[in-house]
């Protein structure tokens, strides 16, 4: 077991043991037997057993769905606010950590654009692409508590992305964050709400895409059974100033469509991040009690046919988005 010490530092960091002490929080549901090796295969798909709260896949279906949903936000920008500025500086060698950085694909993407900048990835899951640039290095890291290995006031920018239903404690997420960068750092946060939203003012997200609302409540509701708070989305400005932080601009929201109606390659790339997603969240869904494996398959064919447009809510259910957020605050 680790034992903390001065500011959060953590001595002995033992991931193994941290997953132990930091997934706590497990759902009563019947369905859940948990494996006893590192993996268990559940479905057909590996799934770590060291994770409690994250009950995604680690194969690599998943990578490529995370790869997609990078390139599919990416319109939105890769950092927001005065980035560049602290990444160019060429009087030292500026350093900068991706909290959950999933396959590196963002962090590689930075690494090339900034090569003079040192780009440390953390995950607890090793799925990161193998063929980053010299100038990225990866660590398996249980975040937040494993994050006292990394030297208080360290880096120049920290990012975080999607970890809105990975990490329970997003509060001592955004507390390390704060610790390790340092004075006049920025934060990069970057997140989903999984809500859906109409963009036709005469239709509600129901009478659009039924299934798909269900689902996305489903995922919520399997996520609020592992401790995920997904309000952290509308309290994201106050939960950064209880870290610490200075935000003197406003985030930057964008809106995705769910069913994107276009048959172009960028809404090719949206329907199937979509299509995966819903895949990705079986076991959440199933183990938070309200779906058997046959009820959420037959969710999970409504939904494919509200995406190729046969749905309930026939074609319309192209005019559902659902929004992300993007902040960046600094540190004074
Ligand atoms: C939805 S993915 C986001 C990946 C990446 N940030 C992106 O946007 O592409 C969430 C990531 O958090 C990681 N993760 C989940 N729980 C974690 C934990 N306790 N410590 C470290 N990483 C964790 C997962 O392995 C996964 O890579």
């Amino acid at each position: 077991m680790s034992a903390e010490g001065k500011d959060g530092q953590v001595a002995d960091g033992d991931a193994a043991s941290d997953a132990d002490s930091l997934d706590l929080v497990r759902p009563p549901s019947p369905v859940n037997q948990p494996g006893t090796g590192v993996f268990s295969v559940l479905w057909g798909r590996p799934y770590s057993n060291q994770l409690w709260t994250y009950r995604f896949p680690v194969d690599q279906d998943e990578v490529t769905r995370l790869d997609r949903v990078h390139q599919a936000i990416r319109s939105a920008g890769l950092t927001f606010g005065p980035v560049d500025v602290l990444l160019d500086n060429p009087q030292r060698w500026p350093r900068l950590l991706d909290v959950g950085c999933g396959s590196g694909m963002w962090l590689t993407e930075v690494a090339v654009q900034f090569p003079r900048v040192d780009c440390v990835g953390i995950d607890f899951l090793e799925q990161q692409h193998v063929n980053a640039p010299r100038n990225v290095t990866f660590m398996q890291v249980n975040v937040p508590r494993g994050m006292g290995v990394l030297a208080a006031g360290s880096f120049d920018v920290v990012h975080i992305r999607q970890m809105i239903y990975a990490i329970p404690d997003y509060a001592g997420m955004l507390a390390q964050a704060y610790r390790v960068l340092r004075p006049g750092g920025i934060l990069l946060i970057h997140e989903p709400n999984l809500l859906c939203y109409s963009a036709w003012q005469e239709y509600t997200p129901e009478q659009l895409g039924p299934a798909l609302v269900q689902w996305s409540l489903a995922f919520r509701h399997g996520l609020s059974q592992r401790g995920v708070d997904m309000n952290v989305f509308n309290r994201m400005e106050q939960l950064a100033a209880a870290a610490g932080f200075t935000m003197t601009h406003p985030p930057h929201f964008h809106y995705h469509p769910l069913a994107p109606g276009n048959d172009n390659s960028e809404a090719q790339n949206e329907t199937e991040c979509t299509r995966a997603l819903v895949a990705a969240s079986r076991i959440t869904i199933v183990e938070g009690g309200e779906y058997t494996h046959d009820t959420f398959s037959v969710l999970e064919g409504e939904v494919h046919a509200e995406l190729d447009g046969h749905g309930a809510g026939g074609a319309r259910a192209r005019g559902l988005y659902s929004p992300w957020g993007f902040w960046w605050v600094r540190k004074e």
